[in-house]
């Protein structure tokens, strides 16, 4: 490959502005070549504001060549069926979280992965922030001795609008979870980042300050890890009016807490110069499909554990 690197954003929601806007910003090694969405008028309009093209529809963005990677930020439960094509089409692909929602649905983008040679990475921007970086080096160099445990708090407010205005936030179908699988996927992704893989998952959960959703607006429960750590989890859009998301990691001999950046476009900037760097150096992002179906597979054994009162081994291959 040569000069910038040509990325298409898919889907132009309210998070695929933002990736497009900063895809734009991040220049001279990437550059924004196209958009799409299924309705083109928001296409049209970010592709007009930033100077880009708006492809019609999906098969047209994929058949540009100065198109080598795709950002995909489409709902959840269509992320896999889009994921597949870009890769089919030679692609490399950065995906927003979560994965996937159903782990059938995140292997067949592992699969397609290993077929393709090409790079897939997800979004988890938050491992980007110099608190959690730190916090990371700071565990892997055993400042903290032997791990203990962690806690992950994402303690926030959404109003009746936020589910109301899309169909598919609040089905089970499509977004296929609601508070932890939306919000909490990203304090998550950090706690396994640092605790290593999770086996057992314990949870209660509930919709408690919304109407007409399939999803839980709140969950709490706990994760063992294969350490013998173990941590806690809450997820909740019912807490008005919130508090700041709280990461934490404990071990014999210290404490590290990853309070959240305030900057988060500098996260996402750094996670696609990884994801650049992985495209040209031939390895994997920071944040890569393994990464993507651990915390899917966390997330769902702590359904699980809501909806039968048991506790849940985690298992993804
Ligand atoms: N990393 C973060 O901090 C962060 C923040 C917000 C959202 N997200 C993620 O971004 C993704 C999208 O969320 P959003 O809030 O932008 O949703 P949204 O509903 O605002 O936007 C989704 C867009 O996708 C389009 N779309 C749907 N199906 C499509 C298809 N088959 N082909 C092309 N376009 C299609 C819709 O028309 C819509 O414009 C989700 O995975 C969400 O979890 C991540």
């Amino acid at each position: 490959m040569s000069g910038p690197v040509g990325f298409g954003v898919i889907g132009c929601g309210s998070y695929g502005r933002v990736h497009a806007e900063l895809i734009s910003s991040l220049g001279p090694d990437l550059r924004l070549v196209a958009v799409a969405d299924a309705e083109t008028a928001r296409a049209a309009d970010v592709a007009a504001r930033l100077g880009c093209a708006a492809s019609r529809d999906l098969e047209e963005l994929y058949g540009r060549q100065d198109v080598d990677a795709v950002t995909v930020c489409v709902p959840h439960g269509l992320h896999a069926d889009v994921v597949v094509a870009a890769l089919e089409a030679g692609k490399h692909v950065l995906v927003e979280k979560p994965l996937e929602i159903d782990l059938e649905s995140a292997e067949r983008i592992v699969e397609a992965e290993r077929r393709s040679g090409r790079v897939v990475g997800v979004m988890s921007q938050r491992r980007f922030e110099p608190a959690a970086r730190a916090a990371a080096d700071r565990v892997a160099a055993g400042e903290l001795g032997r791990l203990t445990g962690g806690l992950a708090h994402t303690v926030a407010w959404r109003d009746q609008e936020y589910y109301d205005a899309t169909a598919w936030r609040g089905s089970l179908e499509v977004e296929g979870g609601g508070a932890l699988m939306t919000l909490g996927v990203h304090a998550l992704d950090l706690l396994l980042w640092l605790l290593g893989d999770p086996v057992e998952a314990q949870a209660q959960a509930g919709c408690l300050a919304h109407e007409r959703i399939e999803v839980e607006d709140t969950i709490v429960g706990s994760i063992r890890f294969a350490s013998g750590a173990i941590a806690g989890i809450t997820a909740t859009t019912a807490a008005y009016p919130g508090l700041p998301p709280r990461v934490a990691v404990f071990g014999d001999r210290g404490t590290v807490v990853i309070p959240v950046d305030p900057d988060e476009r500098a996260a996402v900037r750094a996670q696609y110069h990884d994801f650049v760097a992985a495209m040209a150096n031939g390895r994997k992002p920071l944040v890569d499909t393994d990464a993507g179906l651990r915390v899917l597979a966390t997330v769902l054994a702590l359904y699980e554990s809501a909806r039968t009162g048991k506790a849940v081994p985690v298992a993804w291959t």
